[in-house]
């Protein structure tokens, strides 16, 4: 069912997202991560739980913008349980993510070619990541996630390009840009 608080948290974090977008000249660059993180945790600290928002969990990973301006994108993303997606990169653009419910599992390499490193991503903690970063992300437990995500930039939509090659070594080569 959906619930007032929830619609509440995300007019709350739509309009934090606006502010920022309004920001976003000041920091460091589209590159600059440490100030993407910052307005991810502070958009995360409002931002509603998926299922609270919707009333549902969808069939698939399913997203909804939180602000789309040319040097700030930002998204609200539901991973049902056993959603996926592949090694992919950015565009090229730095970015920072932050679990709302639920965790995620990684595996990551800070710029194409680099081993890849699997780590669990927690609730309630800031991850941010350059603009060569890439990584395959899921959600293999039974419990739905959701994740806020901002990038430095606006970046194909959905924000991650899938990457051919997934092994070590590989070069970044952009497949198709279209959601999944
Ligand atoms: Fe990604």
């Amino acid at each position: 069912m959906r619930s007032a608080r929830a619609s509440s948290g995300w007019k709350c974090a739509r309009i934090r997202a606006k502010v920022l977008a309004a920001q976003a000249g000041e920091r460091g660059g589209p590159a600059d991560a440490r100030w993407l993180a910052r307005a991810t945790a502070w958009v995360a600290e409002v931002a509603p739980d998926w299922e609270e928002l919707t009333g549902r969990v969808p069939p698939a990973r399913t997203w909804m913008p939180l602000v789309d301006e040319p040097d700030l994108q930002g998204w609200l993303i539901c991973w049902p349980s056993g959603q996926a997606r592949a090694l992919h990169g950015h565009d090229g653009a730095a970015g920072a993510l932050q679990i709302l419910r639920g965790g995620l599992d990684e595996r990551w390499a800070p710029r194409p070619g680099a081993p890849l490193t699997p780590r669990r991503l927690q609730s309630g903690i800031c991850y941010c990541f350059g603009p060569e970063f890439l990584h395959a992300v899921g959600n293999s437990q039974t419990e739905p996630a959701t994740s806020v995500h901002f990038y430095g930039r606006a970046v194909a939509v959905p924000p991650a390009m899938e990457v051919a090659g997934a092994g070590a070594g590989d070069a970044m080569a952009v497949v198709h840009p279209q959601l999944v």
